[in-house]
């Protein structure tokens, strides 16, 4: 809330307290706890002069409402004090182009990682390059030997850490370093940390990306994105948000901010739980191994520990080789797990995924079918009894 007492600094609290709070301000709504939904296009001006000067605080529907300022207020408080601006989008993926056209221009040279969601790395492929935007992708766990890949013009590094199928931790602060020496910026896809358990700003990045689809709406009924710029980047990103003319209704962002609320309490259950089934899982005989950043075991552990303060509920599993089949025996077997790609709502999923098909920089050979789980808000015993289930047809399957 923006109230502060008269007397002395505002006191540092705590995050879960921030979240419940930032960019709320019941006495501006009659004292209601939530600000209203405005339904708006036009802004009436009061006079001819006023219009002329476009003097009022809120110009045009396109550019936002009170309810879009209180949730912008609310991530820019959460993303910390690098963060000067923030922007909405509506979708993660309409968060990722966005965030990258405001910074690349004709002839630029963009790098990003191997490990990119696969609609990002369409977008450069299909996208930046009609425009004249070349892009090189890396190997995730290259660091600061990205140096070597930066060319003369490239403008911009593309971080996603994790990696939202294979897990792949990156050294955000060696990129980062090796960028801002060469003049490019930073921009990384932190949906899987959430401004909560990674305030990727802090770290060197410029530009942070939400899918606000996953955990911060966290109920699988909206599409959101958000981005958070730091000083570099953030008169660049308001300009390409404006002439673009994406904005997102205000229903959704309503449901943003409604999500937002509960997001310390949720993220910690999905932490808890998901840590708990993938110990559970990697003591499995049909288990090779667990690709979970806060498990010891994943080679990116302390990167995990040094960036991150939590874990959200998602990680891949790689099973002991079995024929295709018997994977979709088990995932067909399960009941509480839906099969669907959209993660970060309160219920539990699990996929089957194979990143050989478009990878370039490096080669996907985990050694056996891989599965991605999402582990959401039910009792974890009903989750671990519904994988026992699965696990025991893939056995009749395989026997
Ligand atoms: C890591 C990551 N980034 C971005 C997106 C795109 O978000 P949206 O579906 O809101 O476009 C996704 C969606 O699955 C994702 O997993």
């Amino acid at each position: 809330m923006t109230r502060h007492s008269e007397d002395g600094p505002a006191p540092v609290r705590r995050t879960e307290t921030r979240v419940v709070n930032a960019g709320r301000d019941p006495a501006a709504y009659h004292g209601f706890v939530n600000p209203p939904v405005y339904h708006a296009s036009t802004v009436i001006y009061p006079t001819a002069d006023d219009y002329v000067a476009r003097r009022s605080h809120f110009v045009y529907g396109r550019y936002g409402t009170p309810t879009t300022e209180a949730l912008e207020q609310a991530l820019q408080e959460l993303e910390g004090p690098q963060c000067v601006d923030v922007a909405l989008l509506p979708s993660g993926l309409a968060a990722i182009s966005t965030a990258l056209l405001s910074v690349l221009h004709a002839g630029d040279h963009l790098l990003v990682t191997d490990s990119a969601y696969l609609p990002t790395r369409n977008f450069c492929d299909k996208i930046l390059s009609r425009l004249g935007i070349a892009t090189t992708y890396y190997d995730p766990l290259i660091g600061g030997a990205i140096a070597g890949l930066i060319q003369s013009n490239t403008r911009a590094i593309y971080l996603e850490s994790p990696g939202s199928l294979s897990f792949e931790m990156q050294d955000i602060a060696a990129i980062a370093e090796a960028a801002h020496a060469r003049g490019a910026v930073v921009l990384m896809d932190n949906t899987w940390g959430t401004p909560l358990y990674c305030r990727a700003l802090e770290k060197g990045v410029d530009l942070a990306i939400h899918a606000g689809t996953k955990y911060i709406g966290g109920h699988a009924d909206v599409m959101l994105g958000t981005i958070a710029a730091n000083s570099t980047t953030a008169a660049n990103l308001k300009t390409t948000v404006r002439l673009i003319g994406m904005c997102v209704g205000p229903d959704d962002i309503y449901l943003g901010l409604r999500g937002l609320r509960t997001l310390a309490v949720r993220l910690e259950r999905h932490y808890q739980s998901g840590l708990t089934v993938a110990r559970w899982l990697e003591q499995r005989p049909e288990v090779l191994r667990l690709i979970h950043p806060a498990l010891e075991s994943h080679p990116g552990h302390a990167l995990w520990k040094r960036d991150f303060t939590g874990a959200c509920g998602l990680f891949s599993v790689v099973l002991k080789p079995v024929p295709q089949k018997a994977v979709h025996t088990f995932l067909d077997a399960l009941e509480l797990f839906g099969m669907g790609p959209s993660w970060g709502g309160f219920e539990s999923l699990a996929i089957p995924f194979d990143c050989g098909s478009f990878r370039t920089a490096t080669q996907w050979a985990p050694g056996g079918p891989t599965v991605r789980f999402h582990i959401g808000l039910e009792a974890v015993e009903d989750l671990v009894a519904d994988l026992e289930r699965g696990f025991a047809a893939l056995a009749v399957e395989h026997s």
